[in-house]
């Protein structure tokens, strides 16, 4: 049985004014959906023979990722609470140590919690042919078809078939624009989906050697574990000193025992206003239509308000997003860069 892991603490900085500091876009429901994009990733897991999840995230929203867990009624195996986020290679460390307690190696399956998955049965027999692999100490990634130069994700090189995948030839976290053009008019490679299977101690193991500044901050971290209800806390400072890093970079780019299980499970990552314009319902002028919203001779865009009324006329292929407190018009192509007016408002604190 698979151990999940749902990690729950990035800041999805691209979907503001919905996604914010204090309640991110993992805990939104972003296309419509009833469920939140968290409570979409446990749900996922129907089907798939299981241990109670592990959902790891930050301390300050403990309780919203408790409430929407509670609100599933299912068995979960606590809420690993980072006190600031380090990127997703410490946050996995943490959880592998936690796990290994007792002598118990389990597989570790890491779900990003943030992305939509249109068909669910695809995605678990997915998981299904990754469980040899992981079985066998092996880094299990899952590929998606690459059909863009999109510069947010990692890309694998296919090398050598195996029975239901391929051995990892060469693994590029982000390249830049150029690069991402080159790999993808070779052909030779998909995308990284950013989910993940192997034993605990296989990440560890790769960790250690690749990133051992990492794994002695996590070893340390999880040394003193404080448990209180469903929370699970690491020693503070420990943690605060480990260095932040993905584990794209720490571990996936030097691996040399990775596996890629092709997945064509309808997958995105809903990382931005564009991308969440691609998955959701459309009307026949290709409006996402969200929230009190009227539309007249508008095209091609994103509408959505939190509250106040909000209505267009005579544009076309624009994100208007209405909160209580902010208000965001882009040009749908460009919205990615809402991100330099996130850094904008940080700095003025
Ligand atoms: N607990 C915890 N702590 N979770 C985190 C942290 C952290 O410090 N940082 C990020 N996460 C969570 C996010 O909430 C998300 O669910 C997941 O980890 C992935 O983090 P992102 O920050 O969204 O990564 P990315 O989208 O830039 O890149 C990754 O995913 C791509 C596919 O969506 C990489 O794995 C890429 O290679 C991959 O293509
Ligand atoms: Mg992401």
């Amino acid at each position: 049985k698979v151990l999940p892991i749902i990690m729950a603490g990035g800041s999805g900085e691209r979907l503001w004014p919905l996604s914010r500091a204090h309640y991110p876009k993992q805990f939104l429901s972003l296309t419509g959906n009833e469920h939140t994009m968290l409570q979409q990733t446990l749900l996922r897991l129907q089907g798939i023979e299981h241990q109670p999840p592990l959902i790891i995230c930050n301390e300050a929203h403990r309780f919203i990722a408790a409430e929407q867990v509670r609100q599933l009624n299912i068995p979960h195996s606590g809420i690993l609470l980072e006190p600031e986020g380090k990127n997703t290679a410490p946050a996995i460390a943490l959880a592998a140590f936690t796990t290994m307690q007792k002598g118990s190696d389990p597989l570790l399956l890491v779900l990003a919690a943030d992305h939509a998955i249109k068909d669910v049965c695809a995605f678990q027999t997915a998981v299904q042919r990754a469980l040899k692999y992981a079985e066998g100490d092996k880094l299990v990634t899952f590929g998606i078809v690459a059909d863009k130069p999109e510069t947010g994700y990692g890309y694998i090189k296919q090398g050598s078939p195996v029975d239901n995948g391929f051995v990892i030839e060469q693994f590029i976290e982000k390249p830049n624009k150029p690069l991402a053009e080159q790999l993808i008019s070779s052909g030779d490679y998909c995308w990284n989906s950013g989910m993940f299977l192997f034993r605990a101690s296989c990440y560890l193991n790769a960790l250690k050697s690749d990133r051992p500044d990492i794994y002695d901050a996590c070893e340390k971290a999880t040394h003193i574990r404080n448990h209180d209800l469903d929370f699970i806390r690491v020693d503070q400072s420990a943690f605060l000193s480990c260095p932040p890093d993905s584990i794209d970079y720490a571990v996936m780019e030097k691996a040399d025992n990775a596996v890629v299980i092709p997945m064509d499970a309808g997958w995105s990552d809903l990382g931005s206003f564009e991308a969440l314009w691609q998955e959701a319902d459309k009307d026949r002028n290709n409006n996402v239509l969200l929230g009190d919203v009227i539309v007249n001779n508008t095209s091609g865009s994103l509408i959505q308000s939190d509250g106040v009324l909000v209505t267009t006329i005579g544009v076309k292929d624009l994100v208007v997003v209405a909160t209580q407190d902010a208000v965001l018009v882009a040009d749908k192509q460009y919205a990615s860069n809402v991100k330099n007016i996130v850094e904008r408002l940080k700095q003025q604190g």
